[in-house]
């Protein structure tokens, strides 16, 4: 018998599986009671599956460290399906060739090629382009004296960096946009296919894919100077990586590298805004800039979860996970552990230590972490010293979604300034 044959679903298994519950925010609560009363616990909601809820920092670290009992083979996101992919489902959605739907001993065969141009001292001469991409972007909205924080900002650094990077063309960027918005936001209705998120998911997966297996063939056959390039024509052992798995790395690095920073940076300078003391702190002090960022990151949960399934039956938190059960390790309230965190719920620009699971943790732990820090340093120091009175105008809109933390829109105002001589 798989989950807890004792579970008597109620309340809390509807607001677990419900998107629209955490758009409201009420989920901070919910897992602080979870984490004192039922740390390990069979949810049974709306969900494609039952699956086991997992809300304390040490059980998460615990099952994000063991890849060989808890499996990433359907991908690192609650499934919208309970249906196992056949194999043409395998080969089209890419299981087994994305590193977030990969297991030891392949992921690392996969994955080991790619540590070193991800490291921090590779990507050190990156610095320059991020801080001209930052400057020009502060350099179009300044004069505007207003602009969404989100479309206007947030997502245009990390759009342009990564496109820019993997040689896509800008006139194709915004389209790239969609895609990737699309595909992580199906939840949302904004976003759906005939009010479908499975194939608002599938369809825009698909199409970014597309997109990147064309551009990677071509620099396949004649490189140029971008990532897709050297993607394309890499060697492990001698042989050169399949087309699928230089397609779907390129799909994934994309994917991976958009969306994340976007939030972010949105989200950290709301609660910059909402919290005044913590903004001017940081203005008086740069050099926690850094330290800020990690706190940015714990505060905001750009993924909310990670999920797994168990390879073997496993003892967690009281309770048996049974072979074959789903798992959910909810970064999001892992990162206000009371057991992991002084005073979690507050947030402090200067906060040191900070074991948070922001960028996962254990083999799958995010391969990008050291480009989003850049850009997000980056942009929002610049945000906090060329916009001093920075002020909300007008509603934020938060995507509805219990995987991904987004804000779709944040109108905000500042003093105008005109544009910086060239
Ligand atoms: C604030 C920004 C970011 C956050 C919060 C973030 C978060 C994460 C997390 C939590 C994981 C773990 C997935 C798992 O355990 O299943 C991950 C993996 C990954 N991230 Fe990021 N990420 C960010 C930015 C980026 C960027 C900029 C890139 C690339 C340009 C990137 C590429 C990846 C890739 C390729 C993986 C898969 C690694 C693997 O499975 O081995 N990420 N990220």
């Amino acid at each position: 018998m798989t989950g807890d044959p004792t579970h008597r679903p109620n309340e809390i298994d509807r607001q677990l599986t419900d998107p629209e519950f955490f758009a409201s925010g009420g989920h901070h609560d919910l897992f602080r009671r979870l984490r004192a009363d039922e740390p390990v616990r069979w949810t049974n909601g709306s969900a494609a599956r039952p699956f086991w809820s997992v809300s304390r920092h040490a059980d998460c670290v615990h099952i994000l460290r063991d890849p060989h009992t808890f499996s990433s083979r359907l991908g690192g996101l609650l499934p919208l399906s309970a249906e196992e992919p056949d194999e043409h489902q395998l080969i089209a959605g890419g299981y087994g060739s994305i590193p977030t739907h990969t297991d030891p001993p392949h992921h690392m065969t996969l994955r080991r090629p790619f540590n070193k141009f991800f490291s921090a001292p590779t990507l050190a001469p990156m610095l320059g382009r991020v801080q001209a991409c930052v400057d020009r972007i502060m350099d179009e909205i300044l004069p505007r004296g207003e602009c969404d924080l989100v479309d206007d900002v947030a997502a245009q650094l990390p759009t342009r960096i990564v496109c820019e990077m993997m040689g896509v063309p800008q006139q194709d960027q915004a389209r790239i946009r969609h895609y990737c918005a699309a595909f992580m936001g199906a939840q949302d209705p904004v976003y759906q296919i005939d009010g479908d998120p499975l194939k608002t998911q599938q369809t825009n997966m698909r199409a970014l894919f597309d997109y990147m297996f064309e551009l990677a063939m071509r620099r396949r056959g004649t490189p140029t100077d971008d990532f897709t390039s050297v993607i394309g024509n890499l060697e492990i052992d001698g042989e050169k990586l399949s087309e699928r798995d230089v397609g779907w790395w390129c799909f994934s690095i994309v994917a991976a590298g958009l969306e994340t920073t976007r939030d972010t940076v949105s989200v950290g300078m709301l609660e910059l805004l909402n919290q005044p003391a913590e903004m001017a702190r940081l203005r008086a002090e740069p050099e926690l800039m850094n330290l800020a960022i990690d706190e940015i990151v714990r505060w905001v949960n750009p993924a909310m979860h990670k999920f797994r399934i168990a390879t073997r039956d496993v003892e967690l938190g009281g309770k048996t996970i049974r072979k074959g059960d789903w798992v959910v390790a909810w970064l999001v309230s892992a990162n206000r552990d009371e057991e992991a965190f002084d005073e979690p719920y507050r947030f402090d620009v200067g906060r040191k230590p900070n074991a948070h699971l922001g960028f996962g943790v254990g083999e799958h732990s995010c391969i990008g972490r050291h480009l989003a820090r850049m850009e997000m340093q980056a942009m929002i120091t610049a945000l906090i010293e060329r916009t001093p009175d920075m002020a909300l105008a007008g509603e934020c809109e938060w995507l509805v979604s219990n995987k991904h933390t987004v804000l779709k829109h944040m109108p905000v105002r500042f003093t105008p300034r005109p544009r910086m001589a060239a």
